[in-house]
């Protein structure tokens, strides 16, 4: 399980990304990115941040801590923006909250180079969880005290939004002509050798445990969570052998 913490003020919306995350204070005094249950996106965006945040975490990349953080929608009542007060409002109960890294900065290829080693380990990542977020356009990477940070994983495992597809899903290649990091000359073959034989059975056991079973529940077609947990397990593991082979768009 992930550590469990309160929100105890509400300070801002943050209003940089698609899904309209909030910058939350909670009872260890630290502040978090919250990213709310009760969003359009819906649970399964916060089952993909902690397997695939996790999963990163435990292959070595940087990735800011993740928490479960417990909201009363009452700390919306004095939010002025409507939109923010319905979230708020919406998401009473568990929710994700990610370590705010204060200070961070947009990643900016033209500013900061990023090793081929590095390229190559995010980018065969991202091929691992077919991760479409993090294009030039929209890279989801911070800079942070000089190194490099992971952010937003809620787009990744498409399969998981088709379980009797997941299979076939799961064997399509994928694309990285798009990816921030594909002008890096991303070594993949590299991380390839290095990264998949970490990720085994019981690695991907350790990382969907996180998962609460909170939003693992009523899944249609799946008993109790764990059930699901390994439908999370499973793709990832056939994938981490072979996804190196079908990434497509970078030389
Ligand atoms: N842990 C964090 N620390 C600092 N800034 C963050 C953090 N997480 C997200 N951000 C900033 O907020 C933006 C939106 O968050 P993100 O997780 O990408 O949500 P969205 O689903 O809305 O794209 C990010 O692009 C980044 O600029
Ligand atoms: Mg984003």
């Amino acid at each position: 399980m992930l550590k469990e913490v309160i929100a105890t003020r509400f300070i801002a919306p943050l209003r940089e990304g698609g899904s309209l995350p909030g910058l939350v204070e909670a009872d260890d005094l630290r502040t978090y990115v919250l990213k709310f249950t009760g969003a359009g996106q819906g649970r399964k965006t916060l089952v993909a941040e902690v397997v695939c945040g996790e999963l990163a975490r435990r292959l070595g990349l940087r990735v800011p801590r993740l928490v479960t953080v417990e909201l009363d929608p009452e700390l919306g009542l004095a939010e002025p923006d409507q939109e923010v007060q319905n979230l708020l409002r919406s998401s009473g109960g568990t929710n994700l909250g990610m370590g705010f890294l204060s200070g961070a900065l947009g990643f900016d290829p033209l500013a900061f180079p990023v090793s081929p080693g590095e390229a190559g380990r995010i980018v065969w990542f991202d091929a691992l969880v077919n991760n479409v977020d993090r294009s030039w356009r929209n890279p989801n990477l911070l800079m942070w005290r000089g190194e490099l940070w992971l952010v937003d994983h809620g787009a990744t495992m498409i399969w998981h939004h088709n379980w009797p597809g997941a299979e076939v899903s799961a064997a399509r290649p994928y694309d990285a002509s798009d990816h921030a990091l594909a002008p890096f000359a991303p070594d993949v073959a590299s991380a390839a050798a290095e990264l998949a034989p970490l990720v085994t059975e019981e690695l991907l056991a350790d990382v969907t445990a996180r998962v609460p079973d909170a939003w693992l529940t009523g899944e249609p077609g799946f008993g109790a969570p764990d059930d699901l947990r390994r439908a999370y397990a499973r793709p990832l593991l056939a994938r981490a052998a072979v996804i190196h082979d079908r990434i497509q768009g970078i030389k």
